[in-house]
């Protein structure tokens, strides 16, 4: 028997179904309330609205839970590779250990990306924003690739643009690293495995023989899979939506990777390690910025704070600030940052305006610590985050694609002029 919630109004009663989640979550399904009522809803932001029904990931703000396909992200962080948990998301169960070789396999046969990517690459000026240059070569890939274009070909065809899309992104990423440090690029060596290779080509020069640190390649296994997916948020919307018009796979990502820029989103990371610097510089005074941020004359915000859906704690939050610790004691790295950031968030979570709000520090505010910590400079941290959620991104494109959703497209109130007669502009 489908439950089902009624909407009295204007003298009538309309009664609207209930859906219930894997998890138990309630919604009410509004998909036919305008054909019955005439009304539609308002919900800036959709902070109350869902868009899908999706079976990727499930997150409970409340209780700090975060899963992948069930599996919960602390197991993930600590016993999976990053490719076993892109293979996860996107083709939904654990691989067995042959899937995984096969995966691995199909990944590194396409690492290397088209030569006329460098003249592409040699385009951009040398202070461009590295998240720029990846939205933009990410887009040029419908370009060496045009079957992609057509996202209804078929599931094996689909699938080699998602192998491709896994296997190049580092080296756009890595390169567009290079340009911005006017490096020369360097090449995948598909003997590595996928985080030792992407390390390689942004740190690496063809005059060094580049040592990778093993601590190293295992901190950004560990954050890349604490990034991998985080259902539907501002840039997986942005994904979902742009992919309903049945835009390509890559042109939704680039479109993705546009809306992960903003520093209200992905771009957190950067402006946090910016805002931790500015507090440094100014003498260390933390009160004075938790003041500012709870002052509503002042736009200044503290970065990495706050989430839309955590309002107790951000489970990777907890995971990332432990391999903070552990990644700048096993470096033998002194960050004065660091000390800021525990003093800013211990003086903030004691703080009633943060408590009364569920503002606690979210999946940007520690990595950026650990990026740093790995040689990668602060511009790049977005790309890292972006690198981590491909396979998100991909998952949820996919999804929608399978269940054939129709091109999303809101309903508005407007408020603007009502009907009035055109004006010859002698008499305005
Ligand atoms: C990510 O959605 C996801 O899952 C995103 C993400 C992912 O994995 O994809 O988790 C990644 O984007 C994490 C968030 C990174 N962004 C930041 O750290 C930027 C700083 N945080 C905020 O701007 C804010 O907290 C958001 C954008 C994250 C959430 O904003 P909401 O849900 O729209 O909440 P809001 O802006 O309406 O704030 C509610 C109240 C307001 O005060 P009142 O009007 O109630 O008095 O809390 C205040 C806000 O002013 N507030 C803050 C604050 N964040 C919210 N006040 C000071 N500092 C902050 N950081």
């Amino acid at each position: 028997m489908t439950k089902k919630a009624e909407l009295h109004y204007d003298g009538k009663v309309y009664e609207l179904p209930i859906i219930t989640g894997a998890e138990n979550e309630k919604a009410i399904d509004i998909s036919k309330l305008r054909g019955q009522s005439g009304l539609v809803t308002l919900d800036k932001g959709f902070k109350n609205t869902g868009s899908c029904e999706s079976a990727i990931t499930f997150l409970n703000g409340e209780e700090g839970i975060l899963r992948y396909r069930g599996y919960s992200i602390e197991d993930l962080a600590e016993k999976a590779t990053f490719l076993e948990v892109a293979f996860l998301l996107i083709y939904g169960e654990l691989p067995t250990a042959e899937e995984l070789d096969n995966f691995k396999e199909d990944v590194s046969k396409h690492t290397l990306v088209h030569e006329d990517v460098r003249s592409i690459l040699d385009g951009f000026p040398s202070k461009s924003h590295p998240m720029g240059v990846l939205s933009s070569l990410v887009s040029s890939l419908t370009a060496f690739y045009p079957k992609s274009l057509d996202p209804n070909r078929s599931a094996e065809e689909v699938n080699g643009t998602i192998i491709r899309f896994i296997a190049k992104l580092p080296t756009l990423a890595a390169w567009s690293f290079k340009n911005r440090m006017r490096q020369p690029v360097i090449y995948p060596d598909n003997s590595l495995d996928y985080c030792e290779n992407f390390i390689r080509m942004m740190f690496s020069l063809p005059t060094v023989n580049y040592e990778i640190n093993p601590v190293v390649a295992a901190a950004l296994n560990k954050l890349l899979i604490l990034h991998a997916d985080h259902e539907q948020n501002c840039s997986a919307a942005t994904v979902r939506i742009v992919g309903s018009s049945h835009a390509s796979l890559y042109a939704s990502v680039s479109a993705g990777i546009a809306a992960l820029w903003g520093p209200l989103h992905g771009g957190a990371n950067q402006a946090v390690i910016e805002m931790l610097e500015e507090i440094k510089a100014d003498g260390g005074d933390v009160d004075k910025y938790v003041a500012k941020a709870k002052d509503k004359s002042d736009p200044f915000r503290l970065m990495g704070f706050g989430h839309r859906v955590y309002k107790n704690f951000d489970p990777r939050a907890t995971i990332i600030k432990k391999a903070a610790d552990d990644v700048l004691s096993e470096l033998g790295i002194e960050d004065p940052v660091l000390d800021i950031a525990m003093e800013l968030e211990k003086v903030a979570l004691e703080d009633e305006y943060f408590k009364a709000r569920g503002l606690y520090p979210n999946v940007d505010f520690y990595s950026g610590i650990i990026y740093r910590a790995l040689g990668i400079p602060t511009d790049m941290f977005t790309v890292m985050f972006a690198l981590g959620r491909l396979p998100g991104w991909i998952a949820q494109w996919k999804e929608m694609r399978e269940n054939n959703e129709p091109i999303g497209r809101p309903r508005q109130v407007y408020t603007g002029a009502t009907q009035r007669k055109y004006v010859a502009i002698d008499k305005r």
